[in-house]
């Protein structure tokens, strides 16, 4: 569903050039969670703001289901922003005034979807995220781990088949990251309408949960075991 092909990006000029993506590869299916590590500064964030249409390569293509794009900038892809890719932050990015239901149904509306029904999905994604008894609490009056799962409940209220996650569990407690982490992959195993979602993360063992590790390095992608690269192997399941 998700497959990036030869994708290179460069920042500044002359001397001050900075390679930073030099020909990446990777591919996720439809269901598939997948923890992307990497030294800071190896580009991870770069590779999210491409594959989320926010900013344009400089080489190479990228293909969302049926579309294409990769060298086009922002405005060329207007679509892939609004309809196929879902954002996850650490710091969350909820407004603080309006309650979560309205924080989740506000992204709909101004997507173009109709007031009654953006309250009807936000109602049906609050619920999926575990927070039904929390829909007309303000970002203020819930936890860290709460927060993340009202911008979660927005990600996922427009049936975005993508999801990218720059660590988004950052600002949060071991706990209640492994909760989100968990949440992830309960989204992405779904039987009915699974998703996808890339997760960049510097903890290796949420990384060690996800479906399939993809290590950064010198501005290529590769396969990580990284339960072996850090030791997990034979330490406890959940
Ligand atoms: N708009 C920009 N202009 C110039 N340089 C940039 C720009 N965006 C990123 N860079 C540089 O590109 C490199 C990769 O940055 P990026 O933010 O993608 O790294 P990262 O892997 O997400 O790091 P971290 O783990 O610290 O978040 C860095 O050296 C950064 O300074
Ligand atoms: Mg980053």
């Amino acid at each position: 569903m998700l497959k990036v092909s030869e994708l290179k990006k460069s920042f500044g000029t002359g001397g001050n050039r900075l390679d930073v993506l030099k020909g990446v590869e990777m591919e996720i299916q439809n269901g598939e969670l997948v923890a992307l590590m990497g030294p800071s500064g190896s580009g991870k964030s770069t590779l999210l703001n491409i594959i989320g249409g926010l900013m344009a390569a400089d080489s190479g293509e990228i293909e969302l289901n049926e579309h294409q794009y990769g060298r086009k900038g922002p405005a060329g892809v207007v679509d892939i922003r609004r309809e196929h890719v879902g954002w996850i932050f650490q710091d969350f990015h909820l407004l603080n005034h309006l309650s979560a239901i309205d924080n989740v149904a506000m992204a709909l509306e101004i997507g173009g979807v109709e007031a009654k029904i953006a309250q009807e999905k936000a109602i049906a994604a609050l619920k999926k995220v575990g927070l039904g008894d929390r829909m007309t609490h303000k970002p203020e009056q819930m936890s860290g781990g709460q927060q993340q799962r009202v911008a979660i409940a927005r990600a996922i209220a427009g049936d975005r088949p993508l999801l990218l996650a720059d660590e988004p569990t950052g600002n949060l407690d071991i706990q209640s990251g492994k909760d989100v982490l968990q949440l992830f992959k309960d989204l992405c195993h779904d039987k009915e309408q699974p998703i996808s979602i890339l997760l960049v993360t510097h903890d290796p063992e949420l990384a060690s949960k996800a479906d399939r590790m993809l290590l950064l390095n010198d501005g290529r992608t590769a396969a990580s075991n990284i339960r072996e690269a850090w030791g997990l192997d034979g330490g406890e399941e959940e």
